[in-house]
């Protein structure tokens, strides 16, 4: 490690800030060699102590000056750390204007944190605590000022200089230089600080708000690429209007910007009227982006959109409430989603994410509380524990509340709090408070990390025409909280007749509600028993998945087969068939450890065969249906998972289904194929989704040559997506040498497109059939690679190891020890990329041996190394003690 071992820092120290800022002044002036930024604050002590020193963050800065009312501060004055600048409270009157000027060199920044450079424009990146790298200041949420900021540059290289709120001046100066000045009238934490200076072509549109405000809406873009903003326009308007029907919030600004950068270490950054995305997530056309980025693209621009009231109007009082802002977001982006295109089928998505890459997260050793108690770096803790579980709960609210109590409660926490930096406490409050339901026990969501369990059994008494359910919660162990406190848990259900119809539901239990069907399940057990029920149902249980839990009931298969055919929740169909596939390579895993020959269940092939045969109108949901569960759903499902034996009865079933089936596939196929122009609709992807689905089928039978249809529709294609799956199917085929040559053409095509070639990149470093670490090293030294640009990073690094199973597991753990390598290479580079790429090596403990020992030494040969950073250390260690 650096100098000394990195500190915790915890929830329970947190103290008010001693000074506010009443507003900041920013002068930057940008130069190819260094940037000056001055800063004039004006201030005042907030707190009892009138002598409290004044202290600052700050991080890889130069100090040029810092003055007290004009007067300059010389170094007996102050204290200065790698860290902070520190005043000394005998300096500070109780109000005062401190100026600050720091020099900073954003060339040379390749953590993309504070300002940086991306191909050759500047830009920002502030949270959570990049702020500090561009000046010292209070870098800390519950600091909130206004803002002015006075750009410079010269002119030619950089014509175009944004930053927060209104453009209230611009100017043209000696040198080629030029300035343009902007005010933030709304106070604001200084991570949501934003500023680009580039050379960048923008489109423009207008939104009209409900109370008949216009906003100009504008895209930046670098000259390439200014074909591939028109869909992220359209989302964005949506968003703003659908922002406006469901939770009655209107934009409040005349402007509102969207700027596309290469270099970006997430996804995209909500700063006040100026969101900076990365390019892969807003930059689309039909002809570059596939039908999944479209919907990404879609949900990020909401996202962000969103994030202007539920962030920034009322944002956090400290990195610790992440999920206020994060969980909330995301309910609401998902919500967006499922009513502009197909809210089973986006229910589903959310759930698979949850249940295979939240759930392995919180068994794990970084398993935290949606409201964490400590952190070493917080970089670590945009998590999917903090996002999508803390979705989760939001959505358990809204369930337990009901729609309109729950908008009350929204309405009601916006008001209360506007212009305020508070709690998850504040949320939940103002939600018990417009509903007068009592979450008191639902509390126990934020503070308790680890999935609840859940443990059902049934008993049917034909002599009563009485059915009992009995709900067993029980949570493991995890680092904060070894004694749980039972959950409150929304169980949502039904039970089905012989005919498959609900029954209507009675039960005089108080925690059943029957108008929605919910069980409020509160105790460690509890036994619910229905009436009139006439014969043994099959019970429907966590329709919608009601809650974020692990659901244990003994299905037989026909009770599974069952439910697929007539479940009237459209989610427990799905999950009907999910289980069912589950149950069957689990035990085929197992005929794989023991030697045995492998024979497919023929319950699973009949449910194919019929899905097959029986198309309905709903395309999204069959092609759902027709998914197999993933080779890292099923990792999870094990405590100490065999990769390898899942992979190879995963493998036979698609094999099998695929020489069985590849006529039925070729006519659902055929049928979906049509040559109509592209467009991103609901219908027209869930075909496209299908059709694809059946030509991966296809490809992967002997039975029948299928190449020669997927290299048509990879040449013909007037679409990614169609092409792309097309050169998917072949690379995930035993077709090998068409595979080759499409990947050369393919490349050929698209070498000028820096996201299809990051596409390319991707599907290579995926694929079964190459040559594991070879492979991706080649890859690694292809000239389109580059270490410093985190989305090649991720497309090739990320994805070999989080979804190249098959070979990161190779027995040898060349591929732990690979990554190993990668990430300290990064570490020196970008701390934030270099942490999260350990994700797939903390899951050590769950892996069967010889592996999970192999991947444990990766960790330890990352462990010995000096000079870590904070972000590297914290995981390592975590990942190591536990
Ligand atoms: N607040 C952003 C979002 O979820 C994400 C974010 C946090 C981020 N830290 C970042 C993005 C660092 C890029 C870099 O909407
Ligand atoms: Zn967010």
């Amino acid at each position: 490690m650096k100098n000394a071992e990195p500190k915790a820092i915890y929830l329970k120290d947190y103290q008010a800030p001693a000074f506010e800022i009443e507003s900041t002044h920013l002068n930057f002036d940008l130069y190819d060699d260094y940037t000056l930024v001055s800063s004039t604050l004006k201030m005042r002590r907030s707190g009892v102590n009138k002598h409290a020193d004044l202290f600052l963050n700050g991080q890889e800065l130069e100090l040029i000056s810092v003055s007290v009312n004009g007067e300059n501060l010389s170094e007996e004055h102050y204290e200065q750390t790698p860290e902070s600048l520190t005043v000394h409270g005998a300096n500070i009157p109780d109000e005062f204007t401190l100026a600050i000027q720091t020099k900073i060199k954003p060339q040379e920044n390749t953590a993309l944190e504070g300002l940086y450079k991306s191909s050759g424009m500047f830009c920002t990146q502030c949270e959570a605590e990049g702020f500090r790298r561009i000046t010292y200041f209070l870098d800390r949420p519950d600091v909130m000022s206004v803002y002015e900021v006075r750009i410079t540059a010269d002119q030619k290289a950089y014509p175009v200089l944004l930053s927060n709120g209104n453009l209230i001046a611009t100017e043209i100066l000696e040198n080629g230089r030029h300035s343009t000045t902007w005010q933030d009238p709304h106070k604001k934490p200084c991570y949501l600080f934003a500023l680009v200076a580039g050379d960048l072509k923008h489109i423009e549109d207008t939104f009209t708000t409900m109370s008949g405000v216009d906003v100009t809406l504008r895209i930046f873009v670098e000259p390439q690429n200014i074909d591939k903003c028109d869909f992220a326009m359209g989302a964005l308007k949506r968003s703003m209007k659908w922002d406006e029907e469901v939770y009655g919030r209107e934009y409040d600004l005349n402007i509102f910007n969207i700027v596309a950068v290469d270099a970006f270490n997430m996804g995209a950054m909500e700063n006040k009227s100026l969101n900076i995305f990365n390019s892969s997530c807003v930059l689309a056309n039909p002809k570059t982006a596939t039908d999944s980025t479209f919907q990404r693209i879609e949900a990020i621009v909401a996202h962000e959109y969103f994030h202007n009231w539920s962030g920034n109007r009322v944002t956090c009082r400290d990195w610790f409430q992440l999920s206020l802002k994060e969980g909330f977001t995301v309910f609401r982006d998902s919500e967006f989603s499922a009513d502009v295109g197909s809210r089973t089928v986006k229910r589903i998505e959310d759930v698979s994410l949850l249940r295979t890459a939240q759930f392995a997260e919180d068994a794990g050793p970084m398993s935290h509380p949606i409201l964490p108690a400590s952190f070493i770096e917080i970089s670590n803790f945009y998590t999917l524990t903090i996002y999508e579980k803390g979705a989760e709960v939001v959505r358990m609210i809204h369930n337990i509340l009901g729609a309109q109590d729950f908008r009350k409660g929204s309405d009601l926490y916006f008001e209360r709090h506007d212009g305020q930096a508070v709690t998850t406490e504040h949320f939940v409050k103002a939600m018990e408070d417009a509903s007068g339901k009592d979450l008191n026990q639902f509390r126990n969501w934020y503070h308790q990390a680890g999935t609840p369990e859940l443990w059902v059994s049934d008993d049917f008494d034909s002599s009563t025409n009485t059915y009992s359910l009995t709900i067993k919660q029980t949570c493991r162990d995890t680092p904060e909280t070894q004694e749980k406190k039972p959950y409150h848990i929304p169980f949502s259900l039904g039970l089905l007749d012989d005919s498959g119809n609900d029954y209507a539901l009675t039960c005089d239990d108080a925690e059943f509600n029957a108008q929605t069907n919910v069980i409020n399940v509160t105790q460690p057990e509890q036994t619910f028993t229905f009436s009139n029920i006439s014969s043994k149902p099959v019970p429907s249980l966590l329709r919608g998945f009601s809650a974020p839990v692990k659901l244990h009931f003994d299905y037989s298969v026909e009770q599974l087969q069952f439910l697929m055919a007539h479940d009237s929740d459209g989610f427990n169909r799905w999950d009907a068939g999910q289980t069912l596939a589950t149950k069957i390579i689990l035990n085929l895993s197992q005929d794989v450890l023991a030697g045995r020959d492998l024979v497919l269940d023929e319950g699973l092939f009949d449910v194919f065969k019929s899905l097959l045969s029986n198309l309905n109108d709903d395309l999204a949901m069959q092609a759902q249906m027709l998914s197999l569960p993933s080779l890292a759903y099923l990792i999870e499902q094990q405590d100490q998972a065999q990769v390898h034996a899942l992979y190879t009865a995963r493998s036979f079933v698609k094999q099998t289904l695929a020489d069985r089936l590849h006529a039925d596939f070729n006519q659902v196929y055929q049928k979906c194929v049509d040559a109509c122009e592209y467009e991103p609709s609901p219908q027209a992807i869930a075909k496209r989704t299908l059709k694809n689905l059946c030509l991966q089928f296809m490809t992967q039978t002997h039975q029948y040559d299928y190449s020669v249809t997927a290299q048509q529709q990879f040449e013909q294609a007037n679409n990614m997506t169609d092409q792309f799956a097309a050169l998917g199917a072949l690379v995930n085929s035993h077709h090998q040498d068409m595979a080759q040559t499409a990947l050369q053409q393919f490349y050929q095509q698209w070498q000028h497109d820096v996201l299809v070639v990051n596409m390319w990149l991707s599907l290579q470093a995926s694929s079964d059939h190459a040559q594991g670490v070879a492979s991706v090293n080649e890859l690694l030294s292809h000239e389109a690679f580059d270490i410093k640009n985190p989305n090649k990073v991720r497309s090739v690094v990320g994805v070999f190891a989080a979804q190249n199973l098959r070979h990161f597991h190779g027995d040898d753990g060349a591929g732990y020890n690979w990554l190993a390598d990668r990430i300290i290479e990064l570490d020196a580079l970008n701390p934030q990329i270099a942490s999260r790429l350990l994700g797939p090596l903390t899951k050590w403990k769950r892996i069967g041996q010889p592996n999970g020992t192999q991947m444990k030494q990766a960790l330890e040969k990352i462990a010995q190394r000096s000079n870590l950073s904070k972000d590297v250390y914290e995981v390592v260690t975590k990942t190591l003690v536990s």
